[in-house]
């Protein structure tokens, strides 16, 4: 198990001696600080711990079983003494402790602050000014050096602009600060949060670097005219926010092949009227203080024509950013670089249009002209390309561009540091107001960004200008010359990177577009000095360790094969308890060692390690463990009981097997008193659990309803019908008074419930048929009773009466319908015989003929016939 060894602190090795320890003056105080603080600590942890129950001093520290996982560990600390016995070395620093002083290895967070100079608040342009000249002419140098590999005309370019050209490097006289702290040492324990102040502040008359770089396609020939003219307006407008202005101006067309330009000859020579040939960028004049010749340069470049409606911006930008001794930016200065354009952009993957396959590669190709070179060769830069070589060279791009390319320049702009754009006019004319705008605009505000990994959480807090309550921001706004801002950055290492090399770290945390940063150099205490060789008690080989591993920081550090607390244990050991009867079995019955849970090291468990660290297995054979207990709604033994051995032992007040009832049976008892329950259930986990019987069911909280039971009525009908009424069985005075103890009905003249109190109503008839009605309630275990007092009986009836009547009523029924037939009969009998009558009389047959009989001769006559 090689530890991760960093040989490169040799001076914290050393802080782990005990008597370097003492000799380090700063160490001592601190830690005698620390004892006093400790010791009033510790009278306090005494008193709290006094009132705190038990379980709640958990102690994330004991499982850590060597130093540089314990130091890991917020609030841990390492005892490295040698004979410390079985005690976890590992502890809460702030818990009481048996290790002496000098063995404890406990890191503190610190800070040292390297570089602090003042912020440049007063005016220093002279003093700046007088830096300038003095380093002017390396710029020149260099750039002939540079220029003369490619072309023999570099001279001339050398000399025209070589006096204006940047300064190399800031000049010690007139340096200008604008963030405090510079450089800040950090040693940092995990997940320890640190506070680190920054302030900033913008210094007055700063020097500023405007480059304007345009699209000279055929389109912008106007534009080209109007910034001719107001070139000088520019300057003059620049000059006023500082005297340290300077000016350069660079343009732009496309890649010289086709379908970006037309390559036809005579097209490449002039690709429209007037125009030149084309090219992919050219830097005219480089940033320079002689801004008078601006407009001379804008109005000389010519301009040229393209076919597809993108243009080849990208490559611009990347050259006049990558290319800063050519372009000439300063080191200090606010950078702007104006990008101004009326039509979209190419960008990474376009140039495979044209055959170009080669990515681009960040870097100047510039020749002694000031032209690109490799613009047919390399691709166009990818967006994060140029964001990524802006946020290196601190540049604020300002997209100036028409209408109607505005809105596809604002998202490109959101993906770019420090960038923004604004809308000019179609022919730029409002390109000064443009610029100041924009200008003020970046002046105006800071904001605080950094280069940290991802296991570095850095945290901003700012009140800005407010001067109130620090709020979680990196960004202010509304910042005048002057102004001092304050930042808190709150660091935090949230886990060590797995290589030690990335345990130490450089962090910049800089304003964006500022070439201007603070460093921090962070050190994570991921590891223990005692656990690198050379330091005390290291020991390879140790004889402590069985000679079979490393002994380091109190503990040994076994070798592969071997393991156990002094690596006493082989892994061959381990094979071999198989055969002989285990000592890791609890009986002959198992077959697995350790009941499968552990395994058997050197006859001995060494149970199962679980993911949670709650998970506990432990016993001799693994046997128990602490988290498969019964549960209720996911808790383990309802949270009122620990789980041992695979049992819920419940806290006191808590039963059954999951801890999940009330002993106290308390909540049972119906408030108005009475018996558990109303003796209709039983209490169980502090509910009543009804019965049911044949009645009904008992219901309720105490089970006092039911609402299908007859309850009491019947048991109590005899003794309210003799109280009452002296009737029913128990009519006799004697039965009565001695069977009828436990309640007087009282008598009311009508009997009401009242549901609230639980009454309930029972309603029955006598011998007599007449009805009678009471009512019971239980009242705190007494019964009270209520009867009317009144029985109501039917009226009697003369049965007799209706007996005979019903049947005089059959009987003249039977007789009206009989008449009634005996009418209707008649009646029609009288019709029949009157008919028969006049039939006969109506007859006027022969009485010699038969009537029956019909002559067999039929006579005809022609109706028509008139003659005889
Ligand atoms: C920085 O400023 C403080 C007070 O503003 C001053 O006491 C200190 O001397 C200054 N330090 C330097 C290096 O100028
Ligand atoms: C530009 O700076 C140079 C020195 O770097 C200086 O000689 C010259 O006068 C300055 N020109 C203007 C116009 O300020
Ligand atoms: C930023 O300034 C430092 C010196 O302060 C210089 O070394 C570095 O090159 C500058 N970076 C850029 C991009 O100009
Ligand atoms: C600018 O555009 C407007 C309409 O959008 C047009 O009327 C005007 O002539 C254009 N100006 C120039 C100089 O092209
Ligand atoms: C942050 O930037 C600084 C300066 O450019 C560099 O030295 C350092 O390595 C960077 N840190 C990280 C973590 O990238
Ligand atoms: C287990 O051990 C008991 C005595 O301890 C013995 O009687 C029994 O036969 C053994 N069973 C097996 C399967 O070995
Ligand atoms: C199991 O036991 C360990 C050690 O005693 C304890 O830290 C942990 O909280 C227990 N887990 C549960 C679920 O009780
Ligand atoms: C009804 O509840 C009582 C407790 O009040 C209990 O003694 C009895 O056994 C129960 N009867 C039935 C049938 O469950
Ligand atoms: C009333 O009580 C007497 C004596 O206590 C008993 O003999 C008799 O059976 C009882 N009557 C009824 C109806 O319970």
């Amino acid at each position: 198990m090689g530890l991760p060894q960093d040989t490169a602190t040799p001076p914290a090795h050393r802080k782990t001696q005990p008597t370097t320890m003492t000799t380090t003056t700063s160490t001592s105080r601190r830690r005698s600080h620390r004892v006093m603080c400790l010791s009033i600590l510790l009278s306090m942890l005494v008193v709290i711990a006094a009132e705190m129950p038990a379980k709640l001093q958990q102690n994330p520290c004991e499982s850590k079983i060597n130093c540089h996982e314990c130091i890991q560990t917020q609030s841990c600390a390492w005892c490295m003494k040698d004979d410390y016995g079985d005690r976890p070395r590992c502890f809460q620093h702030s818990s009481p402790q048996i290790c002496p002083e000098e063995f404890v290895w406990n890191p503190d967070t610190s800070e040292t602050i390297l570089i602090n100079k003042n912020l440049t608040l007063a005016k220093s342009a002279e003093a700046w000014a007088a830096g300038q000249f003095v380093s002017g002419g390396s710029y020149q140098r260099s750039y002939h050096q540079q220029s003369s590999a490619s072309s023999s005309s570099s001279a001339a370019y050398g000399a025209q602009y070589g006096g204006a050209a940047a300064a190399s490097a800031a000049a010690a006289a007139g340096e200008i600060v604008q963030i405090k702290p510079q450089r800040v040492n950090l040693k940092l324990r995990i997940n320890q949060i640190h506070n680190l102040h920054v302030s900033y502040s913008q210094a007055e008359d700063y020097p500023v670097d405007l480059y304007y770089l345009m699209d000279l396609s055929k389109s912008m020939e106007d534009d080209k005219e109007k910034l001719s003219a107001l070139g000088d307006k520019l300057s003059e407008t620049m000059k006023r926010i500082t005297s340290n202005f300077r000016l350069g101006f660079g343009s732009f067309v496309d890649k010289v092949l086709m379908p970006y330009v037309s390559t036809i000859p005579k097209k490449l020579e002039h690709p429209c009227d007037n125009c030149k040939a084309p090219y992919g960028y050219r830097n005219h004049m480089p940033l320079s203080n002689n801004t008078d010749i601006f407009s001379n340069e804008v109005k000389e470049a010519a301009v040229s024509g393209n076919l597809d409606a993108p243009e080849g911006g990208f490559d611009a930008i990347m050259q006049a950013i990558a290319c800063r001794q050519q372009v000439g930016w300063r080191e200090q200065a606010r950078r702007l670089l104006v990008f101004s354009t009326d039509a979209g952009f190419h960008y990474a993957g376009d140039g495979k249009l044209g055959g170009v396959i080669a990515p681009n590669d960040g870097e100047c190709h510039l020749n002694s002209q000031g032209m690109y070179t490799h613009s047919i060769i390399q691709d166009y830069p990818s967006i994060s390309q140029i964001n990524q070589k802006v946020k290196q060279n601190a540049i604020n791009i300002i997209f100036a561009v028409t209408q109607s390319q505005h809105s596809i320049y604002q998202k490109l702009s959101s993906h770019i540091e420090g960038s923004s754009s604004a809308i000019l006019s179609n022919d730029s004319s409002n390109v000064v107001d443009l610029v100041l705008q924009e200008y003020r605009k970046i002046s105006s505000s800071v904001e605080m960004k950094d280069n940290a990994t991802d296991e570095v959480k850095i945290t901003y807090f700012s009140s800005c200008l407010t001067g109130g309550a620090e709020i979680k921001t990196s960004k202010c706004g509304g910042l005048k010359v002057g102004d001092k801002v304050s930042f808190t950055a709150q660091i935090q290492v949230t886990k060590c990177p797995l290589n030690p090399r990335d345990w130490k770290q450089v962090i910049q945390i800089y304003p964006v577009g500022i070439n201007e940063s603070m460093v921090i150099d962070l050190e994570m205490l991921c590891s223990c000095p005692c656990e690198h060789p050379g330091s005390t008690g290291y020991e390879e080989h140790s004889t402590k360790c069985s000679n079979h591993g490393t002994y380091m920081c109190g503990i040994c550090e076994c070798d592969d094969q071997h393991f156990g607390n002094t690596c006493e244990c082989s892994n061959s050991d381990g094979h071999l308890s198989k055969d002989k009867p285990s000592s890791c079995r609890a009986d002959n019955t198992t077959l697995h060692d350790c009941n499968g849970l552990g395994t058997c090291l050197c006859g001995k468990c060494l149970c199962n390690k679980r993911d949670n660290p709650e998970e506990i297995i432990s016993g001799k054979f693994c046997e128990c463990e602490n988290f498969s207990c019964e549960r209720n709604k996911n808790d383990l033994c309802s949270n009122h009981g620990d789980c041992v051995c695979g049992r819920c032992i419940c806290h006191s007040g808590w039963e059954g097997s999951s801890c999940n009832c009330l002993s106290s049976k308390d909540t049972c008892y119906p408030p108005n008193g009475g018996p558990i329950c109303s003796d209709h259930g039983v209490c169980e986990c502090g509910v009543c659990k009804c019965n049911s019987t044949d009645e009904g069911r008992y219901s309720g909280r105490y089970c006092e309803k039911c609402p299908t039971c007859s309850g009491r009525c019947h048991e109590l009908k005899d003794c309210v019908q003799c109280q009452m009424y002296h009737t029913g069985v128990l009519k006799n005075e004697n039965d009565c008074a001695t069977n009828c103890t436990t309640f007087t009905p009282v008598g009311v003249e009508k009997v009401k419930i009242d549901e609230e109190l639980d009454e309930q109503l029972c309603v029955f008839f006598d011998e007599d048929d007449c009805k009678f009605t009471f009512k019971y309630a239980e009242v705190g275990g007494i019964l009270k009773v209520h009867a009317q007092e009144q029985t109501e009986c039917p009226p009697k009836i003369f049965m007799l009466g209706i007996v005979l009547g019903v049947i005089a009523a059959i009987v003249l029924v039977g007789l009206a319908i009989l008449m009634l037939w005996k009418l209707l009969t008649t009646i029609h009998d009288r019709r029949e015989f009157a008919r028969f009558e006049k039939e006969r009389m109506n007859a006027k047959w022969d009485t010699g003929e038969n009537p029956i009989y019909k002559q067999a001769t039929s006579t005809f006559k022609n109706p028509m016939y008139a003659g005889k």
